[in-house]
């Protein structure tokens, strides 16, 4: 990815991020796993501070997926903690800055100490207007649309923007918002269940980077390969669209 011209920061996107590659970060060093982990949590302040100078008024980030749980338990375990550390020590960062902390995804089977976290940084943070961070914990977007769906069953709301009301309500990512860059880290590029509703017009952005070792640079540069492409929304493009 190349940079090739200044960001429009003016404008309000929603950016999510599946942050991979933290093992093979640590593999490559001869770290244990966790190692890596520990290096992500860092790559998340950076780019939680980065956001919303470059026009990020949303920022969803992949912390752990439903399917996550299969991993060794010693790695969930190192998971956990990391989140609950994470939590405690940058609520009050997040408050000073204006950042909106939350929590989306399956809440019923975190461990007690993570739960009082995530009340704790979302009470802390909740006046913050600068910058929506979701962290998507114990999350799958197809049990997010089967509970939506279950949730509209009798409804006459169900519709496009009732499912997509439903969807943000179930997994908490108030208010609904669409995605309009996915940025995958680590080489691989699929969606790994992440924001599957959400994600309908977002553009894809694929980087071999780390995530450990994903800066501002990469952010800029994803946003940047973003400010290039068409969006048409199934539609036509410029003159042909009249
Ligand atoms: C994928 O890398 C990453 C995860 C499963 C966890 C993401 C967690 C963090 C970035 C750190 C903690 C986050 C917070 C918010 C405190 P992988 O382990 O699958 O990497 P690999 O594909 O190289 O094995």
């Amino acid at each position: 990815m190349t940079q090739s011209c200044p960001l429009p920061v003016d404008s309000r996107l929603h950016v999510a991020i599946i942050m991979d590659g933290n093992g093979r970060w640590a593999v490559e060093r001869s770290l244990p796993r966790a190692a890596g982990h520990r290096a992500g949590a860092a790559a998340v302040r950076r780019t939680v501070e980065a956001a919303p100078g470059l026009g990020i008024d949303t920022l969803t980030l992949f912390a752990f997926s439903a399917d996550n749980w299969r991993r060794p338990r010693a790695e969930v375990d190192a998971l956990m903690t990391l989140l609950e550390e994470f939590l405690g020590r940058e609520a009050g960062r997040c408050a000073r800055s204006g950042v909106r902390l939350s929590i989306i995804g399956r809440r019923d089977r975190l461990p007690r100490t993570v739960l009082a976290a995530i009340a704790g940084a979302e009470a802390a943070t909740a006046g913050g207007e600068r910058l929506d961070l979701r962290l998507a914990v114990d999350y799958s977007g197809r049990e997010a649309l089967v509970a939506a769906a279950a949730a509209l069953v009798g409804s006459d709301a169900a519709g496009l923007e009732g499912l997509g009301a439903a969807v943000a309500a179930v997994t908490r990512a108030w208010p609904p918002r669409d995605v309009d860059l996915l940025i995958r880290t680590g080489g691989e590029q699929r969606l790994s269940d992440f924001l599957l509703w959400e994600c309908a017009y977002a553009e894809l952005v694929f980087t071999p980077v780390r995530w450990p070792d994903f800066g501002t640079a990469d952010l800029e540069a994803a946003l940047a390969c973003f400010h290039r492409r068409e969006r048409r929304f199934g539609g036509l493009a410029g003159a042909a669209a009249s």
